[in-house]
């Protein structure tokens, strides 16, 4: 938007969530308003080279909305007015949880990178649930990335999982199972492969699809692999790589670096880049790549490198709604110029082991 540069200074004079909240409650007073419908003429890129068709769903252009920026199911219609062609809510967990104590998400602007250490705050799947269902409409996919609640112990991480699948079985478009996130104790072990394959049994048993598998960028490319093996032992839909991370590259210079939980955005393109193209070359489902896209060149990146679909959180809060629409003509720019007739022919091109 015009103004975003204007607003930005404003916005990050607030503390982080402070800041995440009225841009949350600013998108849920214009959604299903004529604003909304003003706003998604402004944004939309419409254009048959952008449609993607994966895991049985139908998208208008591959960029959505990463987890965690809607964890509560409250704007995904205003969202898709930005122009994203899906948008992926929660985490949500089976019970609602506080998270962890504030502060909790951390900007790192000379690093276009954020810190969360968030832990799954939301207000439950059931809450979610309802939400969904009492949308007028769906202007876009919506995907539902489901957590594990923290009180839950790790022997009961299948049935809690299938206890937030049920409460919104009807209203997902695509599931994930989120075993990524470094900041619910123990989760990311539920990665290994034992765990995961009762967590996804019992989803499936439940019914749970299309159903995708969320990655760490800080697993290493051998479990990784076992992630796949899963994957194909349960015919899964496809897979997201990748969630944030705890590492913490030595190029960045904020002080917030040193803060706890998980780093988003720029410092993280390489790492997602690298963990797509690995997993493309090992399968054949379909990716959604995620990590570091703040334009069109990072996301034609992920999806020459395997990516049927590619989504962003952390460059949205540093360059406003009218990121995603420069992405998608950016995008087509590519197409042309790369002489491809579609999203699709460009996916993989890049692919090697
Ligand atoms: C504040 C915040 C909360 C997040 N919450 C979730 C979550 O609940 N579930 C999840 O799978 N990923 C979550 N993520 C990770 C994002 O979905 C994404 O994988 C990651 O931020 C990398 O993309 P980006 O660099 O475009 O932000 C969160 C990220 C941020 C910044």
């Amino acid at each position: 938007m015009m103004s975003y540069r204007l607003i930005r200074p404003l916005l990050f004079r607030l503390p982080p969530e402070r800041a995440h909240e009225l841009a949350l409650r600013l998108l849920r007073g214009i959604q299903h308003t004529s604003i909304e419908e003003f706003l998604h003429r402004r944004y939309d890129v419409s254009d048959r080279r952008l449609h993607v068709d994966a895991f049985g769903c139908h998208f208008e252009n591959p960029i959505g909305v990463a987890a965690g920026l809607d964890k509560n199911a409250c704007v995904p219609n205003a969202l898709g007015a930005l122009g994203f062609g899906h948008v992926e809510v929660g985490g949500i967990t089976s019970q609602p949880q506080a998270g962890n104590p504030q502060p909790r998400l951390f900007r790192l602007p000379s690093d276009r990178a954020l810190i969360n250490r968030m832990g799954f705050n939301n207000e439950g799947a059931v809450a979610a649930g309802e939400r969904l269902r009492s949308l007028p409409h769906r202007r876009i996919p919506i995907g539902i990335n489901l957590g594990k609640s923290k009180a839950a112990p790790a022997e009961d991480a299948p049935g809690d999982y299938r206890r937030a699948y049920e409460a919104v079985a009807d209203v997902g478009d695509y599931f994930v199972v989120n075993v990524s996130s470094p900041n619910t104790p123990g989760l990311r072990e539920l990665q290994e492969r034992a765990m995961l394959d009762a967590i996804i049994a019992e989803l499936r048993s439940a019914g749970a699809a299309p159903l995708l598998i969320k990655v760490s960028p800080d697993l290493d490319l051998g479990a990784v692999d076992d992630v796949l093996a899963v994957i194909a032992e349960h015919d899964l839909e496809g897979i997201i790589a990748v969630n944030t991370t705890i590492v913490r590259p030595s190029q960045l210079t904020h002080p917030n670096q040193h803060e706890s939980g998980g780093l988003s955005g720029a410092p993280l393109t390489g790492r997602a880049i690298k963990v797509v193209r690995h997993v493309a070359a090992h399968t054949d489902r379909p990716i959604i790549g995620v990590g570091g896209v703040d334009g069109p060149d990072a996301a034609y990146r992920l999806i020459r490198s395997g990516a049927s679909l590619v989504q962003l959180y952390t460059a949205l809060v540093y360059e406003g709604p009218s990121l995603v629409r420069r992405i998608n003509k950016g995008l087509l720019d590519r197409l042309e110029r790369d002489g491809f007739d579609s999203i699709s022919e460009a996916r993989g091109v890049d692919i090697e082991d």
